[in-house]
């Protein structure tokens, strides 16, 4: 196991524990005088212009399409607010010939205090890396660590400063489309993931040329929007804030995340943006965070349309009191706060704590010292689209494909079949990078007709929502001429990512009846999934013996798919987001509670609960994920009771009787017997990718504490309870067999 997760693992559940977490470290003594000089010359005007960022007038490559129509400033205008200190920033920029210009009028402006540069880098800048979510089923936190370093490497040659990633939501709801964003539905894994994406950006030195500053979002719960709508009402109890929406946030400051976004939605009844609970008394209160808080994209006067806020002025006070320091897009806190200052409506010192922490982030980050710490001219053109980005962006899509099914070991494909490639997502640069994406390009990414080379006809046989005239004629004849039929089918790009939920979580039906044709042909079917959430995958493309979730991988994307097909490398994804079996069953994630009526597997009984004619099951399970070969997991041994500050190994023997070389997921989980706070049927608290050789076996070994078995507690702090716990280390979540372990009381 790698260094990050091995040290991030060993620290389990203890994350829930009482630890406080810290943000951004406080700037050396010579930095904080430095500071306080320059708050002591500005005036009020020049204090709410550190506070305003807005988006770039010059966009990079897709940024006008990412978020609404912004206020329009020209260059000359943004420039003209930069000179007269009426701007902190801008986002999303086009590159750093425009970072460099705004950056010298920003430097003639009274104060002479440097703009701050951010964006979008989501998973890659112009070497795109797969979509957070798919890279998630890497289990491999150390390669999220590589690939936002990698990002964070370019993106700083381009003179970006900091990023608004990563997304740290956690997303039980398939519904929503920015699942694709985030690590998915497990806490652990948030966790861990989080961390691991804030060390990568932020690197060793935030002042370093290469690093960026990370920003934790969307604080908080933004993914538990009601229905699965993006924007909707969330209302969730303290408790399960704590437990399930919180911990990744939390392990993103213990990383040293220097800055964090308020989220769109509201939060039982009010607006994160406008919650001074959240923002203030636990951000800053219980957990001692000393970074900056950014708003969201307008969501400061978002507040007005929420019924919280009277008008824009009203809603720059609310904001801005809760413990949003920036603000983002709006250009509220520009307008209204020297007035509301004046008025004694908001007080001096809230504006220059605020002011503070700006100018903290902008002297971490080294822009004080030398405000083109990033713009070195030439070093964009060197540095972005390097070729060893480009082999990590291999080996991380290689590392995020999930092999869900693989009957009669149809796969890898034998050399020499001929392989009829069929289906919307085939050929073409499109639907590769991924959604949320600034800077890629899917012209530069490589797509599944070239990765698997010569010898491959091509078939589209159906557009992706909409169905193409003789399509799938055209596709049954080339299946029928050929060995096996790969069906390159799923979501677009679109529809996942902002404001793209969806009530199906299904492939949509003109491509369903082309699996249906093809698969009437007889022919071997393998379907290749482009998606950006969990989907019910229905009986036409279950039927196919062999499955493969291919998220949106990259620039490599089709070099490291047709790697997996062909067996030059074998799969090691796990899901990361439970498959449902119908839509209906959404929000499905593994940890659900027990209930009174649990329903156990196999013939429906009633009054248990079940849907009708579906079990509450996934149809494939988070952490479910297939290799090469046949892998068996041996008992599981709990090796004598936990003592209360003691630890205790659990292992298991994973044996490989296939004939290649295996790397496997092996999960631990646990589950209280009983405990003060109804637990959900299982809680991974552990995973490790283990070598098996083929034909050998290899043993897992887990060290478990107490720590482990923490839980919110029924005064929403972290609580322990000795007692019989079960515990499994399984191929997923809803496999295996569990052991008892016991912890005993404090002596
Ligand atoms: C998104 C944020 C993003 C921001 C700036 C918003 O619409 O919610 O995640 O960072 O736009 O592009």
């Amino acid at each position: 196991m790698n260094r990050l997760s091995r040290r991030a693992l060993l620290a389990g559940g203890a994350a829930l524990a009482a630890r406080p977490a810290f943000g951004l470290a406080l700037p050396p003594a010579t930095t904080g005088a430095r500071i306080e000089a320059l708050l002591g010359r500005m005036t009020i005007a020049e204090k709410a212009g550190q506070l305003t960022l807005m988006a770039s007038a010059i966009g990079g490559r897709a940024a006008t399409a990412l978020n609404p129509p912004g206020t329009g400033a020209s260059a000359e205008v943004q420039l003209a607010a930069a000179r007269s200190g009426q701007l902190t920033g801008i986002f999303n920029g086009e590159g750093s010939a425009w970072h460099r210009r705004l950056q010298q009028a920003a430097v003639k402006s009274r104060l002479g205090i440097p703009l701050i540069f951010a964006g979008d880098i989501i998973h890659g800048f112009r070497t795109i890396f797969p979509v957070p979510l798919g890279e998630a089923a890497s289990f491999d936190p150390d390669l999220a660590r590589r690939t936002a370093r990698a990002a964070a490497v370019e993106a700083s040659a381009a003179g970006i400063d900091w990023t608004f990633a990563p997304m740290v939501d956690i997303a039980r709801d398939a519904r929503w489309g920015r699942g694709v964003e985030g690590s998915g539905e497990d806490v652990t894994l948030g966790r861990l993931f989080a961390a691991a994406r804030v060390s990568g950006f932020q690197g060793r030195s935030l002042a370093d040329p290469d690093a960026m500053a990370a920003c934790a979002k969307h604080f908080a719960a933004y993914g538990a929007a009601d229905a699965g709508l993006d924007y909707n009402s969330v209302d969730v109890s303290e408790r399960t804030l704590r437990q399930v929406y919180f911990p990744p946030f939390q392990a993103a400051f213990d990383a040293g995340a220097a800055t964090v976004m308020a989220a769109f939605n509201e939060l039982s009844g009010i607006p994160a943006t406008a919650n001074h609970w959240l923002l203030t008394d636990v951000l800053r209160g219980e957990w001692s965070f000393k970074g900056l808080v950014v708003s969201d994209y307008t969501a400061d006067e978002e507040l007005i349309a929420h019924g919280f806020a009277r008008d824009g002025r009203d809603a720059a006070r609310l904001a801005f009191l809760a413990g949003v320091d920036m603000c983002m897009q709006s250009g509220l806190y520009r307008d209204h706060l020297p007035a509301l200052v004046a008025a004694g409506a908001v007080p001096m010192a809230r504006l220059n704590e605020a002011v503070r922490r700006v100018l903290a982030l902008k002297a971490a980050v080294g822009l004080l010292d030398d405000p083109f710490r990033r713009l070195t001219p030439g070093r964009e053109k060197r540095m972005v689209g390097l070729p060893a980005h480009r082999a990590l962006a291999r080996e991380a899509a290689q590392r995020s494909i999930v092999l869900l099914k693989n009957d009669g070991g149809l796969l890898p494909l034998a050399p020499g079949r001929r392989i009829a490639l069929i289906g919307p997502f085939a050929s073409g640069p499109h639907d590769l990078i991924g959604p949320w994406n600034v800077y890629g390009d899917d012209r530069e990414a490589v797509d599944l007709a070239t990765g698997l080379g010569a010898g491959v006809t091509v078939t589209p046989g159906s557009g992706v929502e909409t169905a193409l005239p003789g399509g799938i004629a055209a596709a049954v004849a080339a299946a029928r001429l050929a060995d096996v039929a790969v069906l390159a089918i799923g979501e677009s790009q679109v529809m996942s990512g902002e404001a793209q939920s969806r009530t199906e979580v299904t492939i949509p039906t003109p491509q369903i009846d082309l699996v249906r044709a093809v698969a009437a042909t007889g022919k071997p079917m393998v379907v290749v999934l482009s998606t950006g959430r969990a989907l019910a995958l229905g009986d036409a493309v279950l039927s196919a013996p062999a499955i493969v979730v291919g998220w949106f991988l990259g620039s490599e994307s089709g070099n490291a798919m047709a790697d997996v097909l062909l067996g030059r490398v074998a799969p090691s994804g796990r899901l990361p987001v439970s498959f449902p079996i119908e839509s209906g069953q959404v929000p499905y994630h593994y940890d659900h509670k027990p209930t009174g009526r649990p329903a156990a597997p196999g013939p429906a009984v009633p009054y248990k609960a079940r849907y009708r004619t579906t079990p509450n099951a996934a149809r494939f399970a988070f952490g479910h994920g297939l290799t090469w070969g046949d892998i068996a997991y041996g008992p599981i041994v709990v090796d004598g009771g936990l003592a209360w500050d003691g630890k205790v190994e659990v292992t298991a023997v994973i044996s490989n009787r296939g004939r290649r070389a295996a790397t496997e997921v092996v999960q631990l989980y646990v589950r209280p017997r009983s405990a003060t706070i109804t637990q959900p049927v299982r809680r991974l608290v552990a995973f490790q990718r283990l070598d098996v050789p083929a034909g050998r076996t290899a043993k897992a070994v887990f060290v478990l504490r107490r720590q482990d078995l923490a839980f919110i507690g029924i005064d929403n702090r972290p609580v322990i309870e000795p007692g019989a716990y079960d515990v499994w280390i399984a191929p997923s979540a809803e496999a295996g067999a569990a052991a008892t372990l016991v912890l005993a009381a404090p002596a």
